[in-house]
């Protein structure tokens, strides 16, 4: 379905039992492999923006390897969570609150813009009004990382967007060039465990986990994009 979530509802409590969900999706409690490749590649640099930085993983981790880094996300008690495990970690990280579709009150302009699983997040009109913004906070040849969820799943598992290819070269076009455009994975908080005694309930009517991918550590993995475009 093609409909705008409650995130701030999801951190609170609330939403987690009206969508079923008894842990938060994407809260793994570190960093996801995919971030820390793409850091291990070089492919981040000074300043970075974390878009969707939820409970501030990602940018905990980015700025402990060094980055000045910035997380803004429109949940304000993902925020606080998110400050808490960076003072935790004594990372110096400066958390914002903001509206993706607008981006109105970041003044500064980015060198990289890391989006782990914001895009997805959105519903279609939001998603168009997001790419419409973001160019704005990119300094000139700054980089988009963007991991989202690809349609090309077939497992049966109720991602909330998936994307296609098809719309990712037709909305990052323009003010951007693409120049990776890749399957990769994308690590839940989900277990397999957990998932065996859902399945057939009433969270997972349709769900057949001999479909599902884990990884090493018996969690869930999601099939999607990574992208890699640039701000021209
Ligand atoms: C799937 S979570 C991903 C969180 C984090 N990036 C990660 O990888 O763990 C998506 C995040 O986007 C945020 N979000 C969703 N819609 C938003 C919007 N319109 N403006 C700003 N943040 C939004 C949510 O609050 C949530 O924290």
């Amino acid at each position: 379905m093609d409909r705008p979530y409650d995130f701030e509802s999801i951190y609170q409590g609330p939403a987690l039992v009206q969508y079923k969900q008894a842990v938060v999706p994407w809260d793994i409690g570190e960093p996801q492999p995919a971030v820390t490749a793409l850091e291990r590649a070089g492919e981040i640099s000074t300043d970075v923006l974390d878009a969707g930085c939820g409970v501030g993983d990602n940018a905990v981790y980015l700025a402990g390897r060094g980055y000045r880094v910035t997380g803004f996300d429109y949940a304000a008690t993902a925020l606080r969570q998110a400050e808490q495990r960076a003072d935790a970690l004594g990372a110096e990280v400066e958390f914002v609150q903001a509206e993706a579709t607008r981006l109105d009150n970041l003044a500064q302009k980015f060198a990289t813009v890391l989006d782990s699983g914001l895009y997805h997040s959105l519903a279609r009109q939001q998603r168009a009004h997001y790419a419409e913004a973001l160019p704005k906070v990119c300094l000139p040849e700054a980089r988009l990382h963007l991991l989202c969820f690809s349609d090309e799943a077939e497992d049966g598992f109720p991602d909330p967007h998936r994307i296609s290819e098809a719309e990712l070269r037709t909305t990052f076009t323009g003010a951007w060039r693409i120049d990776e455009l890749h399957r990769d994975t994308y690590v839940t908080a989900f277990t397999r465990e957990y998932l065996e005694k859902q399945a057939g309930g009433e969270q997972f009517p349709h769900l057949d986990t001999r479909a599902l991918a884990f990884d090493g550590e018996g969690r869930l993995t999601r099939p999607i994009w990574r992208l890699t475009a640039v701000r021209l």
